[in-house]
């Protein structure tokens, strides 16, 4: 019995296959590698001292999924295989439609075939677009400001229609607010493939040389000190949410219906805090540029967390001090991300 990772070769699927195998859990991941290095892998392995077997492929060869999930006895699927940049899915809407949507079809589709009846799902805070009241809950207005967004949101409905058709399947949708950080030893972390467009990823790239400043989007938002704010968790409090979910799915009951859940911490951080944070963890200065503020861009988004410390019986652990020391640390280790 194991349990199938899809994106787990990626940033926030590495951490969960840590999370997953330290658990006691075998892991396969199916990944086609589009945005991630299979060293990776080898990280977790050498983190967990536990073996993870790889299948390289995509989540839209529906007949690939189902010959892996055969052969390795899987019993669940966690589900991180997409594309994720907001402003590409502006740019290339199809694109990720085909695999966010049509991937992520073919992947249940085989699932169904080969009876595994489990699954969680990545989505986003994103399909909330700007808020209409704050702190989000589950229950509030879902209004997608993008194209990534929209197939967030379009993947909740087909799981929840999903879940009626057959009280079996027991699926849990989960939402993500800012993921950042690393995992504590340095060895695994975000490794983005192209030029990154998330905060936490620029300030490193900033910290290093890489870039000469971090353009600040936006100064002039109704926040205490004019720039946006987030709900920045630790990639390893999101990792670890999944199990919560996983042990949540597996010990009730049939036909409960989709679980949906935020994942943040509750408390939001502006720009400008996070960049503090990082200066005095990393002892390094990160000059800034006032910018315009960024296309699609909300102003304030945190979780309200209540559900899933209630149902899933999980809450974030780790503060702002342990995102930047961790990401920091990583950085350091593998100036060159896993090519090093
Ligand atoms: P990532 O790009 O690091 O990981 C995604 C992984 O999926 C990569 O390893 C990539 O190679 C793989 N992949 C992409 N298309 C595939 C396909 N067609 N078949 C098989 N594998 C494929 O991204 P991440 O930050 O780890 O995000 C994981 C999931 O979480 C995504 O679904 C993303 O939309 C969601 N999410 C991410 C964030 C964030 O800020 N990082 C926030 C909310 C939700
Ligand atoms: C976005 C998406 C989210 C998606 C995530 C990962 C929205 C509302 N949210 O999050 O759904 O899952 O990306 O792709 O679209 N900033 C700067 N300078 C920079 C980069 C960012 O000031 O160089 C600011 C942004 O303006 C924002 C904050 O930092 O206020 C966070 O930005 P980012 O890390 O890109 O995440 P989101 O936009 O919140």
């Amino acid at each position: 019995m194991s349990i199938m990772i899809t994106g787990g070769a990626g940033y926030i699927g590495s951490h969960c296959c840590v999370t997953f195998l330290e658990a006691g859990h075998d892991v396969v991941v199916l990944d086609n590698l589009s945005n991630a290095s299979p060293e990776s892998l080898d990280r977790v392995s050498r983190i967990t001292g536990a073996k993870v077997s790889f299948v390289e492929g995509d989540i839209r060869d529906g007949s690939r999924v189902a010959d892996a999930l055969k052969a390795h006895g899987c019993t669940a699927v966690v589900h991180f295989a997409g594309l994720k940049v907001v402003g590409d899915s502006l740019n290339d809407p199809l694109g990720y439609y085909d695999v966010n949507v049509t991937g992520t079809l073919a992947l249940v589709a085989a699932m169904k075939a080969c009876d595994v009846h489990t699954l969680i799902f990545s989505s986003s805070a994103n399909v909330y677009g700007n808020p209409e009241e704050l702190p989000l809950k589950e229950s509030h207005r879902i209004a997608p400001m993008s194209p990534y967004g929209e197939t967030k949101h379009v993947v909740e409905q087909i799981l929840g229609d999903l879940v009626v058709s057959d009280p079996r399947w027991q699926v849990a949708a989960l939402r993500y607010f800012n993921p950042v950080g690393a995992h504590e030893t340095g060895m695994i972390g975000e490794n983005p493939l192209g030029t990154p467009t998330n905060l936490m990823p620029i300030i490193t790239q900033v910290a290093t040389g890489v870039r000469p400043a971090l353009q600040v989007f936006g100064s002039d938002y109704d926040t205490p000190d004019g720039t946006g704010i987030r709900d920045f968790i630790h990639v390893m409090d999101l990792a670890e949410g999944h199990l919560a979910a996983y042990r949540h799915l597996v010990s009730r009951e049939e036909g409960e219906g989709l679980v949906i859940a935020n994942l943040g911490t509750g408390r939001g951080y502006s720009v400008l805090e996070l960049v503090r944070a990082f200066e005095h963890v990393s002892n390094r200065s990160i000059p800034l540029e006032m910018a315009p503020r960024r296309a699609g861009d909300i102003e304030i988004s945190y979780a309200d967390p209540t559900y899933a410390r209630q149902v899933l019986g999980w809450s974030a652990q780790r503060d702002l001090t342990a995102m930047c020391h961790d990401t920091w640390n990583w950085v350091c280790k593998n100036p060159k991300g896993f090519a090093a």
